[in-house]
């Protein structure tokens, strides 16, 4: 998709589709209180052609409702497009991003290829940056479907993504937020591009090569090692893990080290890389099974924000470990009651061989530290327990230090993304105790996600650290107006904000 910044008068631009916004002004509460729809433009002619259908009652201006026009007397494109965002005053970049998605989903299967979005003239106390970034991003996000291996799949794609902007008053901020947004929208759609990759044609060596090529085209550093490396840094549960699959793993390493920047902190960035979780012995039941390809959405999001750090530049260090597996059952797969060594020295009880991931992070965490990692952050799809507890509205976070965790709330602000943090305790660490040895790596049915990143927290140990359990949210369930059915990129937007935010 090719993108474009306009600040020319909307009605005067010659395109397939125009998407103008607008909302519902309404203030008053009760049975009386009408919807009061607003044009988010002043431009006279989308106005007057707007007029019409905005004065009827059938359009609400719902959010992501839409409306086609077509040859509206006065605008030089051939449709203009209402997009809804709801109540104005609820409005925020958030809803602008969603908004330009609508406009492109829209476009895609009516063989539109030329997108024009009026960005809104004022909303709220919303800087304008952050607008033009959202709907940049939102265009991307809207862009992308999962068809890859459909023969039938006509490139759908929008060719040429347009931003109207009005207000001329900081046209370079308004440039460089256009600019981030692409990048960021980018980097979203590939990490949602690796996770739609079926478990046949991603395997771990393959997700290597994948993060590889993206380093050398961004001037990442990077390394991928495999199985002997592993042995050689004892990484005991890692392995345990791969040992079932003839698909050796992959330990993928990506590093960031911006010029000039010799102290400072050191971001660990630790994603699980499970390019296909059968259970192994434990095995899972064949029911939505097919899923389980997209349990490497953490390292995939961790890859993706890589991407991005790489083309905006923050002035941090980062290095990030994505721990990719295979998880099999076979007569060389790790058994239910084997006792593992991490590579932290930690003794480890199979009890479940489905609880795998957290096996996997707990060599990348430690490895990490020993890298030189000040403050961590995982993405993990961890537990089906955490959309027990938080629904699919939701993804899970939690944390052992609170500064780290506040700066992952502002980057949350900026995002737009849905974490809710949940506790950690003694009392439910105390829940993953074993006969045998340290830990065990299942503790019981209830608090089944705390229970997990308790078992990550025995790693992370004081080293400021987050954890994100993605597994509700990392596969959209039914397309909605601004994003198709399928991988959703969630994680990739706040773990870049978050970086940024120790710049
Ligand atoms: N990959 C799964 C978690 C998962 C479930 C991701 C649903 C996405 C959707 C994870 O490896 C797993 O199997 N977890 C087990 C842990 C249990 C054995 C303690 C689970 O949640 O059932
Ligand atoms: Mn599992
Ligand atoms: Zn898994």
């Amino acid at each position: 998709m090719r993108t474009e910044l306009s600040f020319a008068p909307i009605s005067g631009i010659a395109t397939e589709l125009l998407a103008v916004l607008a909302a519902d002004t309404q203030t008053a509460k009760g049975p009386d209180a009408k919807p009061q729809l607003t044009l988010l433009t002043a431009d006279p002619a989308v106005q007057a052609a707007a007029a019409g259908v905005l004065g009827t009652g059938e359009y609400k201006a719902g959010a992501n409702e839409t409306v086609l026009l077509h040859a509206a007397a006065g605008i030089a494109a051939k449709r203009l497009l209402i997009v809804g965002l709801g109540k104005l005053a609820k409005a925020t970049a958030h809803s602008v991003r969603d908004a330009a998605g609508t406009a492109v989903r829209f476009a895609k299967p009516r063989g539109i290829r030329e997108v024009v979005v009026a960005l809104p003239e004022k909303l709220g106390k919303e800087p304008l940056e952050a607008t033009v970034r959202a709907a940049v991003e939102g265009a991307f996000v809207g862009d992308f479907d999962a068809d890859t291996y459909r023969s039938d799949r006509k490139d759908q794609s929008v060719q040429t993504f347009t931003l109207a902007v009005a207000d001329e008053t900081d046209r370079t901020a308004v440039e460089s937020a256009f600019a981030e947004g692409a990048i960021v929208g980018e980097s979203q759609n590939f990490a949602r591009s690796l996770v739609n990759e079926p478990g046949n044609k991603l395997t771990p060596t393959i997700l290597g090569q994948r993060a590889a090529m993206m380093a050398q085209e961004v001037g990442l550093g990077w390394e991928v090692h495999s199985t002997e490396k592993l042995h050689e840094l004892k990484m005991g549960a890692f392995w345990s893990v791969s040992q079932g699959s003839p698909e050796p793993p992959a330990l993928i390493v990506l590093r960031y080290e911006p010029k000039g920047v010799k102290d400072g902190p050191v971001l660990g960035l630790v994603g699980k890389g499970i390019t296909f979780d059968t259970g192994g012995i434990s095995i899972k039941p064949a029911d939505n099974m097919e899923k389980m390809k997209y349990d490497m959405a953490g390292g995939a999001a961790m890859i993706g924000a890589m991407r991005a750090i790489a083309l905006l530049k923050p002035k941090v260090r980062v290095i990030a470990i994505i721990c990719a597996a295979e998880n099999m059952p076979s007569g060389t797969a790790q058994k239910p009651g084997d006792v593992q060594t991490a590579m932290s020295g930690k003794t480890i009880e199979i009890i479940n061989t489905d609880a795998e991931g957290r096996l996997v992070l707990a060599d990348g965490l430690t490895y990490a530290r020993q890298l030189g990692a000040t403050h961590l952050i995982d993405a993990a799809t961890l537990t089906g327990a955490i959309s027990v507890a938080l629904g699919k509205i939701n993804a899970g976070a939690f944390s052992n230090d609170d500064a780290a965790y506040g700066k992952f709330e502002a980057a949350l602000a900026i995002s737009g993304e849905k974490f809710w943090r949940l506790p950690l305790g003694d009392a439910y660490a105390d829940l993953i105790k074993s006969d045998i040895s340290d830990i065990k790596n299942t503790g019981g049915r209830w608090g089944g996600a705390i229970i997990a990143a308790e078992f990550l927290h025995v790693f992370a140990e004081d080293t400021p650290w987050i954890h994100l359990d993605i597994a509700g949210l990392a596969w959209v369930e039914d397309s909605r107006p601004f994003i198709a059915k399928g991988p959703s990129g969630i994680g990739v937007r706040s773990i870049l904000e978050w970086v940024r935010s120790y710049e």
